[in-house]
Parts: C-alpha cells; sequence; structure tokens
C-alpha cells in the first residue's frame, strides 16, 4: 500500500508515530515558510504541515500543488499547537508534519469545487460524475447505499434466502411499462427484451423448489423520466413458497425496522409495527394510495352540508354523482387573497375547476368565496363537519372524485411542504392493502390489471371475476415510506385455469397469452407451490434513508432527466457496421 493509514483515522493517540499518507489535496495555505495542505481521502481530512526548516524540498514540493492534485506524504503526528485544535474536524487535535511529499497525479481546476457543497447544475455534476462522487456528500450516499445492501444480504442469509441472478436479455416480462428491446445479431429480426423486473423467473424459481429467493436485481423501463424514476434502478428482489400475505408482509416489516434502527439511529420510526390502510381508506383520508402519513390535514366528505346548501357549484357536482371535498389548514385562516388564488391555481393543474375556501380569523369571523349562498344552518354544519375553529382556512374542491381526490390529494402534500410538516428526521413506514384486482381503463375500453398479469385475487372474490370485476380484491400489498411508493408485491396466482381466467378478463387472447407467456402456463401444470414475494426499490428507500430530494443523488452514474448518460454520451448513434450486423436500419418516422 502507498500508505499506512487514512487521512481520517488519525488521532491524539496517533501522537509520535511515523505515517504515510495518500490522498487529494482538498486545500493549501501558505504561510511563508510553512504550508498547510489539507490532504483528503475516503476516510476524511488531516491538516498537512510542510515547513522548510523541516524539510526544505517538502516544502517547495507543498507550495507548487493545487486543489484536487493526489499527493503522498511521510511524516510524523503530532498535537496541534495550543490554541489551534479544530473541534470540528475528528482529526482536529492533530496535524502531520512532512519530511517528504510526492506528487502522484496534478489535477485541471474542476469544474466546481470538491471541497464544498455548493449548488451546481446538474448537468455539469453529471458530466463530471467522478468528480461529483468524490464530494463529501455523495462519498456518504454511496456509502450508505453499500449499508443497505450488505445489510439485506446478511439478513436474508440468516433467514434461509439464497440469491440468484436471473437473465438481463430476456423475454419481455411486463410491469406496465415499455420495454427496451436488444437485437440479436444471430437471429435476424428477432429481438430480446430487458426485464421491467426479474417477476416470472422469481416466480419460475419457487417450481424449481427454490422456496426463498432473493436478488439485488437491476430492472429496465422504458418510461417518462418523472418524480423519483430511472430507466434502469434496482429491487430487493425476492419470493417464498408456502406463504401468505402476512408472511411476506412481516419479513418486509422486520428488515427495514431493524435496518432503520441499525443504520440510522438519528431517525424516529413513526409507527412499529408498520400502520396498515386498505386502499380505500387511502384514497378517502389522503386522496392518493402512497400518503404521507407524518401528518394530518386529511379530507373531509363535506357533502352531507354541500347538499341543498344553495351553492350551485357544488350541488351540481353531487347531483351529476360527483364528490364535495375539502382540507381544512389550521394557524393559514389569514392566508392572503394571492396566496389562495395561487393554492387555486396549483389545484388546476390536476384537473380542479376551483377552489372554493373559508378562512376563519381569530375573532371567528369568516372570509369566504362562497359562504354568501348557504343557509346559516348549513354552513354551521360544514363548519362543524370541518372541525373549523378561529385560524383555519378551509378549502374544498367539487368534482368526480378522482379529480377531487387527485387536486386535494396532491394540495394536501403541498401544504404539508409549505407548512414544513414533513419532518424528515421521521421515517412513516406504511402498508396499504386490498387494491382493487383491476381497474377499468377508459381509452381501451378493457380491464388492468392493478398491479400484474400475476398477481392472484382474493380467494373468496373469485367469483367477482365474472360477475363484477371491478368488486374483486386482489393480494397486493404496496409498503410506503414518507409519501412515496417504496415497493410493491403479492401473493401469486399458482393455477393454469385462474391464470388463463385473468388473461382473459384483461383482454389478452389465447394465442398472444401463450405465445407471451405459455412458459408459465405450462410450469403451472408441473407443481407449482403457493408463493408469493415484494420488491422494494432500493433507489427510492436509500434517497429517503439520506434525505436526498431524487434518486439520482442515490446512484452512482444515473441518467439525467432526458435518460441521458451526459458523461459518457448515451445513447448514442450506432456504427453502420454494427446496424449490418444486427440486420437493423434506422428509418426517419416524421
Ligand atoms: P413494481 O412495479 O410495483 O413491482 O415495482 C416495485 C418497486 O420498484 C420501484 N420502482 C422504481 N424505482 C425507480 N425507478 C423506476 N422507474 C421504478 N419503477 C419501480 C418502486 C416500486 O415500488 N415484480 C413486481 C414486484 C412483485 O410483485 O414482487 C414489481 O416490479 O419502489
Ligand atoms: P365562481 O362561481 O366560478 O365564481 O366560483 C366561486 C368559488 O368557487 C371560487 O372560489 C371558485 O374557485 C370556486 N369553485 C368553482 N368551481 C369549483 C369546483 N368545482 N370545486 C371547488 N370550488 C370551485
Amino acid at each position: 500500500m502507498l500508505k499506512t493509514h487514512g487521512c481520517g483515522d488519525l488521532r491524539a493517540e496517533h501522537v509520535g508515530r511515523k505515517v504515510t499518507l495518500a490522498g487529494w489535496v482538498n486545500r493549501r495555505r501558505d504561510h511563508g515558510g510553512v504550508t498547510f495542505l489539507d490532504l483528503r481521502d475516503r476516510s476524511g481530512l488531516v491538516q498537512v504541515v510542510a515547513n522548510s526548516e523541516i524539510s526544505e524540498a517538502a516544502h517547495l514540493a507543498a507550495t507548487d500543488v493545487r486543489n484536487e492534485w493526489v499527493v503522498r506524504v511521510e511524516g510524523s503526528v503530532q498535537s496541534r499547537p495550543e490554541g489551534m485544535q479544530n473541534p470540528d474536524l475528528p482529526t482536529g487535535e492533530i496535524e502531520v508534519m512532512v519530511d517528504r511529499l510526492w506528487v502522484l497525479n496534478a489535477a485541471n481546476t474542476p469544474p466546481f469545487p470538491i471541497n464544498e457543497e455548493t449548488e451546481v447544475d446538474e448537468n455539469v455534476r453529471l458530466k463530471y460524475r467522478y468528480l461529483d462522487l468524490r464530494r463529501e456528500g455523495m462519498q456518504a450516499n454511496l456509502k450508505l447505499r453499500h449499508q443497505v445492501v450488505k445489510y439485506i444480504r446478511d439478513f436474508l442469509d440468516e433467514r434461509g434466502f439464497w440469491e440468484i441472478e436471473t437473465p438481463i436479455l430476456f423475454k419481455t416480462t411486463p410491469e406496465g411499462a415499455r420495454d427496451y428491446l436488444v437485437p440479436s445479431r444471430v437471429h435476424p429480426g428477432e429481438f430480446y427484451a430487458l426485464p421491467q423486473s426479474p417477476q416470472q423467473l422469481k416466480q419460475l424459481l419457487m417450481v424449481a423448489g427454490v422456496e426463498r429467493y432473493f436478488q439485488i436485481a437491476r430492472c429496465f423501463r422504458d418510461e417518462d423520466q418523472r418524480g423519483d424514476r430511472q430507466p434502469e434502478f434496482t429491487q430487493l428482489d425476492l419470493e417464498m413458497s408456502f406463504v401468505e400475505r402476512e408472511d411476506i408482509m412481516a419479513l418486509t416489516e422486520e428488515l427495514f425496522t431493524t435496518m432503520v434502527e441499525k443504520l440510522l439511529p438519528h431517525k424516529k420510526l413513526l409507527n412499529k409495527p408498520w400502520q396498515r390502510l386498505t386502499y380505500q381508506e387511502a384514497m378517502d383520508r389522503f386522496g392518493r394510495d402512497d400518503p404521507d402519513i407524518r401528518f394530518g390535514l386529511e379530507l373531509v366528505d363535506v357533502g352531507e352540508a354541500a347538499g341543498g346548501s344553495g351553492f350551485k357549484v357544488f350541488e351540481s357536482v353531487l347531483e351529476s354523482g360527483g364528490d364535495v371535498r375539502g382540507i381544512n389548514a389550521p394557524g393559514c385562516g389569514a392566508f392572503s387573497r394571492k396566496e389562495i388564488d395561487e393554492l387555486t391555481e396549483y389545484v388546476k393543474q390536476f384537473g380542479a375547476k376551483g377552489l372554493a375556501y373559508l378562512a376563519v380569523d381569530e375573532s371567528g369571523e369568516h372570509r369566504s368565496s362562497f359562504a354568501k349562498f348557504f343557509s346559516e344552518e348549513k354552513l354551521a354544519q360544514l363548519l362543524e363537519i370541518m372541525q373549523a375553529e378561529p385560524g383555519d382556512l378551509l378549502l374544498f374542491v367539487a368534482d368526480e372524485p378522482a379529480v377531487v381526490n387527485e387536486s386535494l390529494g396532491r394540495l394536501r402534500l403541498h401544504l404539508g411542504d409549505r407548512l414544513d410538516l414533513r419532518d424528515p428526521s421521521v421515517l412513516a413506514f406504511l402498508w396499504v392493502i386490498d387494491f382493487p384486482f383491476v381497474t377499468w381503463n377508459k381509452e381501451e375500453a378493457r380491464w388492468d390489471p392493478s398491479h400484474h398479469l400475476f398477481t392472484s385475487p382474493m380467494q373468496e372474490d373469485v367469483p367477482l371475476l365474472d360477475s363484477d370485476p371491478g368488486k374483486a380484491r386482489g393480494q397486493q400489498y404496496d409498503m410506503v415510506l414518507n409519501g412515496l411508493e417504496t415497493g410493491g408485491g403479492s401473493i401469486r396466482i399458482h393455477d393454469r385455469a385462474l391464470q388463463e381466467k385473468v388473461f382473459h378478463l384483461i383482454g389478452l387472447e389465447p394465442g398472444m397469452a401463450r405465445e407471451r407467456f405459455g412458459h408459465m402456463l405450462e410450469a403451472f401444470e408441473f407443481g407449482t407451490p403457493p408463493h408469493g414475494g415484494i420488491a422494494p426499490g432500493i433507489d427510492r428507500l436509500v434517497r429517503i434513508f439520506a434525505d436526498e430530494d431524487h434518486i439520482r443523488e442515490v446512484i452512482a452514474f444515473p441518467k439525467n432527466q432526458a435518460a441521458r448518460d451526459v458523461m459518457a454520451g448515451a445513447p448514442s448513434p450506432a456504427e453502420p457496421r454494427q446496424l449490418k450486423e444486427l440486420h437493423l436500419k434506422v428509418v426517419d418516422t416524421d
């Protein structure tokens, strides 16, 4: 090794020791005959002193170096002089007096500072990702991600799981996104699909008698890059045989609860055991199936007070089968007209036609866009349902249920951010269960699976698949953390007849079903154990654990928002020779 110690590992107990260090120059300060270097490596920083009276040559070399040069020093650890200690630095009691200094590699001036956490344009960061990753915050994220994956491996190994790799070059394994296709050179006109998840393969491993499988699995989905999505991302993919829903939920819960307690002792777990909500409850109370339960501001149905109130907007929506629901934003009663207009514009993005408001001031008087239409009695009823107190701001949307949920669900999160109610030191895990088995796809006029094709309906709801599919519930469970879906799983179908019935229900005709999933149907006829599993998203979990705003911050080499790798320049055109070998021609479709 070119070094004996990590820069950040030296302490007072090393005083008197001869050490060799190697790393990057974080900062240089010249004081005449003495030059100070902060030398940095993965372990941290240490102050290195080059004194011309101790070594003329080392001092000369130290004067030449610049930030981010790679140097190696030999010297001895000494206590810093009285009053020069730095209590903010773990190595702040000591410094290293240099005897010899070697420059291992010079560096150009970096495009952004490495030694401070300044805001830098993201595409510049991504272009020089190897420099971006040198920064302290990113190093911490890489380390945390490693610790999370290591914890998962150890935890599952102790419980008898085997880690098994499944192919990347495979056939379509749909999870609702577009596939990435890979052309085959040896089979002209034929393509592999990159798996959107190892879903089918893990189920086939259950048929194979593996019983407990997991994989830190790369998944590929060609979808819009909005929100917490990347074209390739990583799941903890796991599957077990002879289990029921409760078994998978209990295992997942124990895994992440103990992980947080060990790796993130500074975080507070909001609930242990995790709270559970049915899909319906989540929609009713929060307007979304991935609620953030760290704060209140729940949605309230005010249909009873709105019906017959005299306010046409509310009445006509109710008459046409819509909903009127509201949020009480406590302490926001003094919001200005302009602020309320901003909230109105905000909900309009999500389809709302307006935002009716009622602000109660501290003396109990109110300002409102609609109260004048209400009878006194109906108004009192409304205030009671909303539990309005002086100082509160009541906000209402009337529309078809999907629009009310989407706009108020988003408004709730928006207010939560604005009022600082989403405490990052709290981790609120939650299960959402009892999802509808299928949802109606208006555009294509057919049923879509809520989860995926292989999820089992609730046993007792199987007859509903024929009579009233929209009422059937699936054996699906979603894991939600701080308002983000961080995992999804289900008990699977393990019976050919039921699988075919589901294919039929979602409009996959038998020929197509056989062509795409014949291997699954066939496998189900060779003794398939009942099985189920889950796939928590590693990127999303680690980004919340690391208090980051986007999963790109916890992926070493992510794509940018336009799905490009701006460092290496991918995607990029292929050589004509390569296209020819692959039997491909690029044509302009415009
Ligand atoms: P699902 O499609 O719900 O389930 O995905 C599981 C979890 O993977 C994460 N995830 C993503 N993370 C980053 N970028 C993306 N584009 C992306 N898409 C999904 C989310 C999500 O909750 N095979 C099933 C699991 C199963 O049934 O066992 C599946 O993939 O955190
Ligand atoms: P208008 O009668 O259009 O002037 O609207 C009166 C108030 O009701 C305004 O505050 C509007 O923002 C609000 N409003 C209009 N349509 C709706 C709706 N569908 N849901 C909730 N509020 C609405």
